[in-house]
């Protein structure tokens, strides 16, 4: 049944779902990677596709930006939907001195200063993981492909423009790179027993000043986007 922000019908969504931020970023991969996309939602601009990833049915989906809005979304794939993998695709900010321009980095964990986890009334602090299952298929990929990889702790957090300008205080705790959604769409999948990762490629270096120009975005996209299909594959 169509949800208040996607129109999907049941049987609609594959069970893995990628999830870009930018829903243009999801018509893209929809167009240039799977076979046969059929567009599944437009409410909000949020546009979700379908079709075949060599012959795997994988859906992918804009999430829009930040912890709230990939939140509800995410909570609708697995909860309405039974999408049982949702794999984040997204830009991150260098953190970690290690980590380079248009390097994938991959969330093992996501730290973050979001009261997202608050609703849960835990009795200490929560740590929001990626599942193994798919944080495993992806380090195989990226092995495979080839490129330079990180895999660690990544920060999510509720600013881009940070006023407090903390990232010093991250990168001594060996926080690789900062973004703005896994927390939540970890704290989702765990909640519901579902499946999340986020993998990233680095797309400017705060600390450092440095971005990567419009074009060089699309190109290491790629590669990101290529170990997260395989991703899917490997847990079709
Ligand atoms: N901060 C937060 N999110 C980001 C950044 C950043 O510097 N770069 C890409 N996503």
């Amino acid at each position: 049944m169509p949800t208040p922000h996607n129109n999907a019908k049941k049987g609609d969504i594959a069970k893995t779902v990628l999830m870009p931020g930018d829903p243009l970023r999801a018509k893209f991969i929809a167009e240039n990677y799977l076979d046969g996309p059929v567009c599944y939602n437009e409410v909000r601009g949020m546009l979700g596709y379908t079709g075949t990833y060599k012959g795997v049915p994988v859906s992918v989906q804009g999430s829009g930006m930040g912890m709230p809005s990939i939140g509800i979304y995410s909570w609708e794939l697995f909860s309405e939907y039974g999408v049982e993998n949702i794999i984040r695709v997204g830009t991150a900010g260098a953190v970690a001195d290690n980590v380079q321009l248009r390097d994938v980095v991959i969330g093992m964990s996501a730290s973050t200063n979001s009261a997202y986890a608050s609703q849960y009334r835990l009795p200490g602090t929560y740590a929001p993981t990626a599942s193994w299952s798919l944080l495993s298929a992806a380090v195989k990929a990226a092995e495979e492909k080839g490129g330079v990889f990180h895999v660690g702790n990544i920060f999510s957090s509720d600013t881009f423009y940070d006023d407090a300008d903390s990232l010093a205080q991250w990168q001594k705790m060996g926080v690789l790179a900062i973004e703005m959604e896994a927390a939540a769409l970890y704290m989702n999948a765990a909640r519901l027993g579902r499946n999340a990762l986020c993998i990233l490629t680095v797309s400017d270096c705060p600390l450092k000043g440095l971005s990567t120009t419009a074009e060089e975005r699309q190109t290491t996209f790629r590669d990101m986007m290529e170990i997260a299909l395989e991703t899917a594959y490997s847990v079709k």
